[in-house]
Order: structure tokens, then C-alpha cells, then sequence
């Protein structure tokens, strides 16, 4: 069960006054606060053990080669990898996409090939796809959805074709919050040989996440949507395919030697880590981790369903209010819009009441598009809502209607 009063304790800037009234944090979904464990980790850190990774003999590059690797091993662990080589720290969501975009497309793509991403991604999982496109002369080919955001499997696999090399879909829809089903993308896909990439962005923070089981070929998320800090995201890929993949930039730390004549790579998973990496942020995901797992992941999943039903059904009671997508299949999104309000202001009058929530196209045009839409209201939860402040969100939302009648 939730101790909803003591986690709240652990997350400070809930405490905040916005116009003198409470905050109520509806946007977890752009990015999620930290609790007092992860933001003292940081100042811990700095005090105690910073030194460069990977560099020094010396005590502290040890203490903190230790930490960062001990991190990724939590990862491991976390996502259920094979092995902690597997797990390539990245700053982000976007910049793990960039480089399997960059580094499997310049091994495996080739011209006329294809790659298929669902119409609802993000742009992260569009747009560098569009790039490797463009480079290697192949095809970006959208799968559709249907009235309720869900893939539309008999057109998917219609799509599906010897030609196909990729296949990019999010575990969890960023605009509707729409859970794909991903265990059944991921095996059709296989049948033609073509691999997978899973954008866990909006679903590693929501429920557990089992790599091995899923059999995506890589797997993305980023940190600061999971309790940590921004900057550290996460790149799992197989090993057999990123082993051969190349490296997607050159620097210190990715390579075994160098000379003008020949440079040896680094293995696994150093080969993708060129430069200092942000090795702090990798101290707080660890503390991230353990922290959701002192919770249970469970235990949040079951909490934030409740929380999440709720929500939808006290909106749906609201005269006007259309949601997009499909209540029963969803997570930790509710996306809506407001008949005859314009999402921004009916976004600006919340604010006024504290209530923050994210408005507009949530990075996902061709989504807004295909539901012939400009944008959305989207409210997205995380465990330390309460329904208190669902109820704060439906009576700013009577209120935002009042306004406009
Ligand atoms: N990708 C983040 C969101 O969906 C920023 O809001």
C-alpha cells in the first residue's frame, strides 16, 4: 500500500505556493519531481565522492567508477537485461534514439529499406528516423491508429515486408497515454527479421519493464522522467547487435588505443560512451531505482491505475470535455479537449488555480493531426497525486467552462 503523506514528505517542491494557492503537479508526463533521496544523492556526490570515471588510479575516480558502474549493473537489473554491457548510458530518451538512428542505420540500412513508426510518436521517434531516411535513401512508413489510439494490427501487418528493417513504437503514447501492445508488435516484426525499438520514455516510471521478455531489441528511457536527474537516459540494446554496431561518436572512453594509424574500439558497453559521461546523473538514477523499488513498482502501478480511473471518471462527467483514447487500455495520461476553449487558455486559467498540466501538441504534430485537433490538455500522474487534487483539477475545469459560457 501508498503512504501517500509520507511520500509526499519525500518530494519538496510539492510543498510549493503557485498564486498563493497549493501546487497540484499535473505534468509528470514532461518530467517528474525528484524526492529528497535523489536530491541530496547529487549533493552527496559532489561532496564526497566526484572524480573523472574511468581515469584515475586513484581513490575517488575509483569510488566513483564504482558508483557509475554500480548504476548501470541497477539498470541491469531493473529493466532485466542479460548483461550490464547491454545498458549504455545516454543523456536521454532522444539522444539513445539519435544514436541507434545513427549507429544500426549506418550497419544495417540500406537503400529502399524501410522503417515503420507508429503515427502517434513523439517527434524523437520520428524525426531521427526521418534523418536516417533521408541518408540512406530508405522509407519512413507510418502505422496507423484507430479512434481509440490504438495500433491497428491488421494494417501493421500488412505493412510488414521483407523490406522492413525497423519497427519504432512507444510502450506508452506521450500524447494519449495509449498502451501499445508491444510483446505482439515486437513478434510480428521478428517473423520478417526486421528489429525493434521500444520507446519506454512514458512507461518505465509507470510499471515494470522486463527487456528479455518483451525480446524489443533495444529499449529507451530517460532519467528525469523516472525520479532522477535530467541529462541521464538509458540505451538497451542486445548485445549481439550492438556489438556490431559502430560507435556513434569518437572521444575518450570508447576506445582501447589510439594512433593515426588505427584506433581500437572499446567492448561493450564503453564503445557508446565517448567523453565524460554525465556519471552523476547516473548516481542519481541508481537512487531513483531504489527508491521506486523501496515503493514497489506494484504497489505504484496498482496506486496510479486507482488514481488514473478516478481522473477519468470525474472528467468524463464534464459537459464538453472529450477525451482522446481509450480509458481502459491507458497509462498515466489522460489527454483531453475542452469544446469551443482553446488549450492554452484553458491551460493559463488553470495555472492561475496552481494546477499545472501540459497543453499543445506534447511534441507529437502528426498525432494532433490525425485527430484533426490543433492540441490537447493532457494531465499526467505520478504516485504522489492524490485524488484531492483531481478533484482540485475537475473544479478548475467547471470553473475554466464557467469562464467561457
Ligand atoms: N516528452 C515530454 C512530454 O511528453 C517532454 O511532455
Amino acid at each position: 500500500m501508498i503512504d501517500i503523506n509520507k511520500i509526499r514528505n519525500d518530494f519538496p517542491i510539492l510543498n510549493t505556493k503557485v498564486y498563493g494557492r497549493q501546487l497540484v503537479y499535473l505534468d509528470n508526463g514532461a518530467t517528474s519531481q525528484k524526492p529528497l533521496q535523489v536530491i541530496s544523492s547529487v549533493a552527496e556526490f559532489y561532496s564526497t565522492i566526484n572524480s573523472n570515471i574511468h581515469r584515475g588510479v586513484h581513490y575517488l575516480s575509483s569510488k566513483a567508477t564504482e558508483e557509475y558502474e554500480k548504476s548501470r549493473e541497477k539498470v541491469k537489473t531493473f529493466i532485466n537485461a542479460k548483461s550490464s554491457a547491454e545498458v549504455i548510458f545516454t543523456k536521454g530518451t532522444t539522444d539513445s534514439i539519435n544514436l541507434v538512428a545513427f549507429s544500426f542505420g549506418e550497419k544495417f540500412i540500406s537503400e529502399g529499406d524501410e522503417i515503420l513508426v507508429c503515427e502517434t510518436e513523439h517527434h524523437s521517434n520520428i524525426v531521427p528516423w526521418q534523418m536516417l531516411c533521408e541518408r540512406k535513401r530508405a522509407k519512413l512508413i507510418k502505422i496507423p491508429v484507430d479512434n481509440n489510439t490504438e495500433i491497428i494490427m491488421e494494417e501493421y501487418e500488412k505493412l510488414l515486408s521483407s523490406k522492413t528493417k525497423l519497427v519504432a513504437v512507444a510502450q506508452v503514447s506521450n500524447a494519449f497515454g495509449t498502451i501499445h501492445s508491444t510483446e505482439k508488435i515486437i513478434e510480428k516484426a521478428h517473423k520478417f527479421g526486421a528489429k525493434v525499438l521500444i520507446d519506454g520514455a512514458q512507461s518505465i516510471q509507470h510499471f515494470s519493464t522486463d527487456v528479455q521478455k518483451l525480446d524489443c531489441d533495444f529499449y529507451v528511457f530517460s532519467g528525469h522522467k523516472i525520479y532522477a536527474e535530467t541529462g541521464i537516459g538509458v540505451l538497451f540494446g542486445k548485445g549481439e547487435l550492438l556489438s556490431q554496431m559502430p560507435p556513434y561518436q569518437g572521444g575518450g572512453d570508447m576506445i582501447n588505443s589510439v594512433s593515426f594509424e588505427k584506433t581500437e574500439y572499446a567492448e561493450l558497453p564503453l564503445k557508446f560512451e565517448a567523453g565524460t559521461s554525465n556519471y552523476v546523473g547516473a548516481y542519481s538514477l541508481l537512487k531513483a531505482i531504489e527508491y521506486l523499488e523501496n515503493i514497489g513498482l506494484k504497489e505504484i502501478a496498482e496506486y496510479e491505475t486507482e488514481l488514473k480511473n478516478y481522473a477519468f471518471e470525474k472528467l468524463s462527467t464534464i459537459p464538453g470535455l472529450e477525451i482522446i483514447g481509450n480509458p481502459k487500455n491507458n497509462s498515466g495520461v489522460i489527454s483531453f479537449t475542452l469544446k469551443d476553449i482553446h488549450f492554452y487558455d484553458a491551460g493559463m486559467i488553470l495555472d492561475k488555480m496552481g494546477i499545472a498540466v501540459r497543453t499543445g501538441t506534447h511534441c507529437a504534430e502528426p498525432a494532433m493531426k490525425r485527430f484533426n485537433i490543433l492540441g490537447t490538455i493532457r494531465v499526467s500522474f505520478s504516485f504522489y497525486n492524490t485524488k484531492e487534487e483531481i478533484d482540485i483539477l475537475y473544479n478548475g475545469l467547471l470553473k475554466v467552462k464557467q469562464m467561457f459560457e
